[in-house]
Order: C-alpha cells, then structure tokens, then sequence
C-alpha cells in the first residue's frame, strides 16, 4: 500500500484537550530509545518522579507515571484501592464523575453516587453529608470535569474524608498545571491526570501520586507476579489486584529502587512527561496559574462582548476551558466545521445532555497563550456572522485584548 508520510495539516487546538504539544516535548519525544534499565534511563524515571512531585506540590515517595492515557491512572488507583464490596462514594458533576462509576462497578465496588445538575458543583457540606451518611472507603472526585467545564472547590474535601476516615481521590486530569492543586495541603491521599491538557503533551502517559495512607491499602494487597517473585515477596493478606497492568503495588516496585520489572516503560511517553513537568516547573507554578486564570478572563470577556452566553456555575468554572451556549439558529456543527476547515482551529462539542447545546473552548498548556485565545475569537466572530448571528463586529476581540492589556 502507498500510502503517503503522516504529515497534517496544522491546527490549533481549542477544545477540551487535546491540545498542541509544546514543541520541546515533541523534541523530547524524539530522542533516541534507552534499554529500561541504562542507569540513564533509571535516572530519567528519578527525574521524572521528582518533577511530579513539584507539579502535584506532594513530597510523597511514590509520584510516577502510569503508561496510557488519563483514565488508566483513575482505573489503576479504583482497581488498586478497591476490593469487591468495598463502598466508594462518586460525587458526580458531569461525565467523568459517571466514568469513575463505571470503572467502579468494573471492579465490583459497593458504589454510592450523588449527583448535581451538570454546569453546579457540590458545597463541601453536601459532600461531607454524603460520606456521613455512606462511610466510603474511598471518594472519587474530578477536580475539573471538561464535559462541563466546573471546577470542584476541593481545599476542605481532604479534611473532611479524613473525620470519617475514607480516602481522597482526585482525577485532575483536565486542570494539572492550569489550576492550583496543592496534593498534600488539600490532603489528597490520591491524584492523577494525563498530559494532553494544561501539562502540553501527547495523550498517553498519566502522572499519578499516591501517600502512604493509600501505600498501606495496596500493600496489604500485593501480589507479585510468580516469574520475578523471590523468597522474600510474601503475599498481601488482602484479595489480589483485579488488573496486572494497573496492579499499583507491582507499579510501585517497579518504581523503586529494586526495579522488579513490571511492564516495559514506554521510553518516548516518559521522556514528554518529563520535558512537560520541567517546562511547568521552570516557568513556576503560580505564574502558568496565573496565565490560564488571564486566558480564561479573555475568552470570557470576548465571548460576553460578541453577545453568547456562558454556560454554568461561573463562580466556579475552569480557568482553561469556557463553555459557551450555541445561540438559537446557529448549527453548531457547521461553525465548528467553518473553523476547522477555513481557520484551523478545533474547538470542542459537548457530551451526554449537553449534545448540541453548548461548544467548548479551551485555552491551555501550550496553547493558552494571548494570540491563541485573539486568533480563536476572531475567527468565531467571522463564521457567526456568516451563520448570520447578529453580532458587534470587532467586539469579541477587543475586549479580550484589553483584558490582555490590563484595561479590562
Ligand atoms: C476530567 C477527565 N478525566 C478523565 C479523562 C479521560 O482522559 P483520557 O481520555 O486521557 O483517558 C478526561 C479527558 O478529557 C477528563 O477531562
């Protein structure tokens, strides 16, 4: 077959996430391959450890990566943690809550599921009521959830898991880098994400960390695999890790200095999460914090200023992405094949019950930038336009300029 080289087209990526990689993670990516156990590939896993402890404000021991996209993090912490029968309390906010569900009910877990109108989020109190009431072992929760674009407060959750004595887990995939998440102040025993949002990478490799409340959970389960087991690898009392790949006792192992072999590391993932938490960490966390904060002030004020509507709670939405009502008459799919196919640029669509009702737009990771969030608003003014929606030409821009400019 003749086919030809993989050679896109260039887009900007404005949706949800995925978004545009930083070029120096993709120049990362292509450094040449390492054997698993070259003490320069071991150093790279110990860099890569202690950067992510840096991006998740953690001195926990075991922060490392977990080879596949967001969600085999989330599943490697649920499959881990909980034993069948185990209660987990979901507080469900949009999709991803619902996924941390279904890859509970996967594992067999006692599941307790509140739920809040997609665009809210919960009051503490009603989260701390729920595990009063439920006595979870575990609570799942999103820090943002993309499919709505609301940020969870979480600064009391912790404290509150810890009075009625469950564990804390937070999926932050969609908010990592963008939003501040400090692990250990907020007393999150457990925290995942991907690369492909605020952290401006590939999808395919997740960031995890876990404390020692959470290390003595999975201990009391390990069971290593019979082929590299020695005399002094004793079983766990406790029901063996449904999952071999997301076995997080065999992953921390793997991990440790003893490097007992579990999978093998995806060299060219590793080397992009390192160049992406090193990127992060040499601009500082709270200036990227405060770059997504400015670009989500923009977007709002240039997206208000052309007359749409934002969608939810926006106390409490996420800096990096805005979701915006798809005005009456407009067909939000032509505008988004318009800005696609005349500008480049992607921007999101929406899930479950917000199909058709809302689009997405992101500013993030590499591309939260000022000309990415002017380039973006142009363009949707001008395919508005064209779908004729009545607009204030020029508007959208200019106000998300002087937000830029500091005159807004
Ligand atoms: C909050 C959240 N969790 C999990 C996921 C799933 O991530 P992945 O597609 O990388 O598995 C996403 C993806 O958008 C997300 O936004």
């Amino acid at each position: 077959m003749d086919y030809d080289d993989i050679n896109p087209l260039p887009r900007l990526l404005m949706g949800p996430g995925p978004i545009n990689a930083d070029p120096r993670v993709l120049r990362a990516m292509s450094a040449q391959l390492l054997g698993q156990f070259d003490p320069q590939f071991t150093g790279y896993m110990n860099e890569t450890m202690a950067l992510y402890r840096g991006v998740f404000q953690t001195a926990n021991r075991w922060t490392f990566v977990v080879d596949g996209t967001a969600r085999s993090a989330i599943e490697t912490v649920l499959v881990s943690v909980l034993e069948p029968g185990d209660r987990i309390l979901v507080p469900v906010f949009g999709r991803f809550g619902h996924l941390k569900v279904e890859i509970a009910e996967r594992v067999g877990a006692d599941i307790r599921m509140i739920e809040t109108e997609w665009g809210t989020v919960f009051a503490p109190e009603q989260i701390e009521a729920a595990v009063r009431e439920h006595r979870p072992k575990l609570v799942a929760l999103c820090h943002g959830d993309t499919s709505t674009t609301m940020a969870q407060p979480l600064a009391d959750i912790g404290a509150i898991c810890r009075r009625y004595d469950a564990l804390l887990y937070v999926d932050s995939t969609a908010t990592l880098g963008g939003m501040d998440l400090p692990v250990d102040a907020w007393q999150i025993d457990a925290c995942s994400a991907g690369l492909q949002k605020c952290l401006g990478g590939p999808s395919g490799s997740a960031p995890i960390t876990v404390n020692e409340r959470v290390e003595r959970v999975v201990a009391f389960r390990r069971h290593t695999e019979r082929g590299i087991r020695s005399e002094t690898d004793r079983p766990g009392e406790g029901a063996i890790i449904r999952s071999n790949y997301f076995d997080l006792a065999m992953l921390m192992d793997y991990w440790s200095e003893r490097r007992l072999n579990h999978h093998t590391e995806a060299t060219t993932m590793l080397y992009g999460a390192r160049e992406c938490a090193r990127i992060l960490l040499k601009e500082g966390l709270p200036n990227a914090f405060a770059r997504h904060a400015l670009a989500s002030r923009a977007m709002v004020a240039g997206l208000t200023a052309m007359g749409l509507r934002l969608f939810g709670d926006l106390a409490h939405k996420m800096d990096n992405v805005t979701g915006v009502y798809i005005p009456a008459g407009v067909d939000g799919e032509r505008v988004r094949g318009a800005m696609l196919n005349d500008f480049g640029i992607e921007i999101g669509t929406s899930f479950g019950p917000l199909v058709g009702k809302i689009w997405r737009i992101g500013a993030m990771g590499y591309n939260c930038r000022k000309d990415a969030v002017l380039i973006t608003l142009a363009a949707l003014e001008t395919v508005l336009a064209a779908e004729a929606f009545r607009l204030p030409r020029g508007a959208g821009v200019d106000a998300a300029r002087a937000v830029y400019l500091g005159k807004a």
